[in-house]
Formats: structure tokens, sequence, C-alpha cells
């Protein structure tokens, strides 16, 4: 079986409109295992590490502002194809172009306030949950749901 870990963050703006709940119970429903989470202040610095990729972008500088102007929640799940799934579930980057149904599609309006993150491959995962968590911090446990999961 091909677990997998991917990093999610609910943004500023989810936790603002009080989001976080609702952002794990479709984690959870889904049957991504939650093995980390934090709600935490994003400083400068880790902020510019997560999303260095996108450094000579337009959208840098307010993409900084953004994630580091109050309070985020941050999680490494982990599950079958979990970076697949997680990103269907958060949708695409643009709420104009994600689905009903996918958290940015039911609540986002603004790609600039698009509530929550997903890593788009496992190794960007790890790169990213180790900006937040030292690898201990990582749980492990079996969810009693997951013999029927990965049966
Ligand atoms: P995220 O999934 O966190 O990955 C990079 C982020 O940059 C993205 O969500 C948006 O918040 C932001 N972003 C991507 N494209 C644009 C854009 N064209 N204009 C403004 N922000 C963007």
């Amino acid at each position: 079986m091909d677990l997998e870990r991917e990093f999610i963050m609910v943004k500023p703006d989810g936790v603002q409109r009080a989001h976080i709940g609702d952002i794990i119970t479709r984690i959870e429903r889904a049957g991504l295992k939650i093995v980390a989470m934090k709600i935490l202040q994003v400083t400068r610095e880790q902020a510019e590490k997560h999303y260095a990729v996108h450094k000579d972008k337009p959208f840098y500088a307010g993409l900084i502002e953004y994630i580091t102007n109050g309070p985020a929640v941050a999680m490494v799940v982990e599950g079958r194809d979990a970076v697949k799934h997680a990103r269907r579930l958060v949708g695409a980057t643009d709420p104009h172009d994600a689905l009903p149904g996918s958290i940015r599609g039911d609540y986002g309006l603004n790609i600039e306030r698009n509530i929550v993150h997903a890593a788009d491959s496992v190794e960007n995962a790890k790169t990213e949950y180790s900006i937040y968590f030292d690898e201990k911090e990582l749980i492990v446990y079996t969810r009693i749901d997951e013999a029927q999961l990965y049966a």
C-alpha cells in the first residue's frame, strides 16, 4: 500500500472565518489520518521558506504578508495517495475554478485569500512540513477504521 504524508495548512483567512473545524472534518471523513497539527503564527522566515518557489512572482510579497498576518493551522495527514486526495478535497488554487464540494469551491472567492494550502507532491509535503514540525512531532498510531479503508 502506498501510504503518503501530505502537508495541509488552514491559512489565516480560514482561521478568521472559523473554517478550521469544517476543514478538519472533511479531512477525517475522507479517511486521511491527522498525524500532527498545531495552530501557529507563521513567521516571515517560515513563510519565505514555504513559498520560496514563488519568490519571483508578482504576488509573492502579498502572499508573504497574507500568510504571516494571523494564526494558521498546520497539519500533516497520512493515507493512501494522500497528496492527490487532499488536493481534490482542497480544490483548484483559484476558487473561481474550484468545484463546489471542494473547500475552496465552497468557501472561496479570491485567489489571494484561498483559505487552505495543500502541498503538490510528496517531496514538497516533506519539505514544507519540516518548516513547521520536527519529525518527532509526527505521531504513529492506527485509526480503528483503517481495516476498512485499506481492505
Ligand atoms: P497555495 O496553494 O498556498 O500556493 C501558492 C499560493 O500563492 C496560492 O495558494 C495562492 O494563495 C497564491 N497565488 C497563486 N497564484 C496567485 C495569483 N495569480 N495571484 C495571487 N496569489 C496567487
